[in-house]
């Protein structure tokens, strides 16, 4: 649920993402192009073309993946996060290319991908040579290593397909988020498939050491933001015998902005506004964007990610909309704020305190 939401949101912000997006891509694709002719590769154009777009898909890939973790690190990357499912769409048409090429009308620069240039000598089909034309699945070099970019080309297709919002309200949110960490299967096939393919093709080491760096880099900010996100848990805030949690004073809090503090191993965000105050749980319905880096807009908490609203005194989105989160029950006893420690059930309204 956002602001306001509708089928397709366009606005300047999303307008000037996209036009940055893809202005890149087309940078990328004719340096990567233009290199690679310059250095005399020993390809034809046609497999500087299957390589340009192939090798964009990819490194958009890395991009969408270092995303999520650098948000975590810094809220300056949160402008990235925003339309991260535009960079998502747009890698799985960028993979498309590269395996079945361009044909467009008047387009000067259509070609044959990798599928139908690659495939089509011989009397089978593309796609039945593509499963049956190499079958060396027990040789490591020989492997065929297309196999492995078909399966993530499937994975894609399905996350870019159900990208839009429409699609988490239908399947669910757990559903969703489980389908779209299908992601990371994604890129251990196609970490499969480049290098395996370098190593049938390219006889010199660049690409597999590039994608060797491109993985420690993932894996590296992926656990480092873990690390952060660890360590952000580890005071462990322990109740009085009524069952509420000392989580600091409201003069530590701005105005319409939230304390976030870790409670029984769950995230709160403490929202002061308006000389109330209100607990709700830190983790927004849509992603998991955490809603005490929001602040409140029109009444509203904001999550800063992608602008989902909730009241702050019931956890429950504006109508007509209809996402709820866990509430906490909240008192003010002298400057100090108390939170109970056991969370209401999603869209309980509790009575906000009054800050002092
Ligand atoms: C049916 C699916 C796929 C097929 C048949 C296929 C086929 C190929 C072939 C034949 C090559 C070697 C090209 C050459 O040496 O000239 C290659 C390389 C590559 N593919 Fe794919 N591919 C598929 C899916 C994908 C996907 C989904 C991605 C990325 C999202 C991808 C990324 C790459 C990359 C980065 C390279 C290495 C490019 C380079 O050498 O610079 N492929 N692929
Ligand atoms: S609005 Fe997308 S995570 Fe909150």
């Amino acid at each position: 649920m956002s602001v306001g939401y509708k089928a397709i949101q366009w606005n300047r912000q999303k307008i000037i993402y996209d036009v940055i997006l893809l202005a890149a891509v087309a940078l990328y694709i004719v340096s990567f192009m233009t290199i690679a002719q310059n250095l005399g590769s020993d390809l034809d154009l046609r497999g500087v073309r299957i390589r340009a777009y192939g090798s964009a898909a990819f490194l958009l890939l890395h991009v969408i993946l270092s995303i999520g973790p650098l948000s975590r690190l810094s809220p300056q990357f949160y402008p990235l996060l925003f339309n991260r499912r535009h960079m998502g769409v747009t890698m799985f048409f960028l993979a498309l290319i590269h395996v079945v090429g361009l044909n467009l009308p008047f387009f000067p620069w259509n070609f044959h991908g990798a599928l139908t240039w690659y495939h089509d000598f011989g009397n089978l089909d593309p796609l039945i040579s593509l499963f049956v034309g190499n079958s060396h699945y027990g040789d490591f070099i020989l492997f065929p290593f297309e196999i492995l970019g078909a399966i993530a080309l499937f994975i894609l297709f399905l996350m870019a397909a159900t990208s839009h919002d429409f699609w988490l309200a239908n399947l669910t949110a757990p559903v969703w988020k489980a389908l779209h960490m299908g992601v990371y299967l994604a890129y251990g096939l196609l970490v499969g498939h480049v290098v395996l393919g370098a190593l049938q093709t390219n006889k010199h080491p660049f690409l597999t050491i590039t994608v060797l760096v491109g993985m420690l880099w993932i894996l590296g900010l992926h656990l480092v933001a873990g690390y952060r996100e660890f360590q952000k848990d580890r005071p462990i805030l322990k109740p009085n015998e009524e069952g509420f949690v000392d989580v600091g004073t409201a003069s530590e809090i701005p105005e319409s902005r939230a304390k976030i503090v870790a409670i029984a191993g769950e995230r709160v965000a403490v929202f002061k506004y308006d000389g109330k105050i209100s607990a709700i749980s830190n983790v927004c319905q849509h992603q998991n964007g955490p809603l005490g880096e929001g602040k409140i807009v029109d009444g509203c908490v904001t999550c800063p990610w992608h602008g989902y609203q909730y009241l702050p005194d019931c956890g429950a989105s504006p109508p007509p909309f209809h996402e709820r989160i866990p509430t906490f029950d909240v008192k003010v006893m002298g400057d100090r704020i108390f939170v109970r420690s056991t969370p209401n059930p999603p869209g309980t309204r509790t009575e906000p305190a009054i800050a002092t």
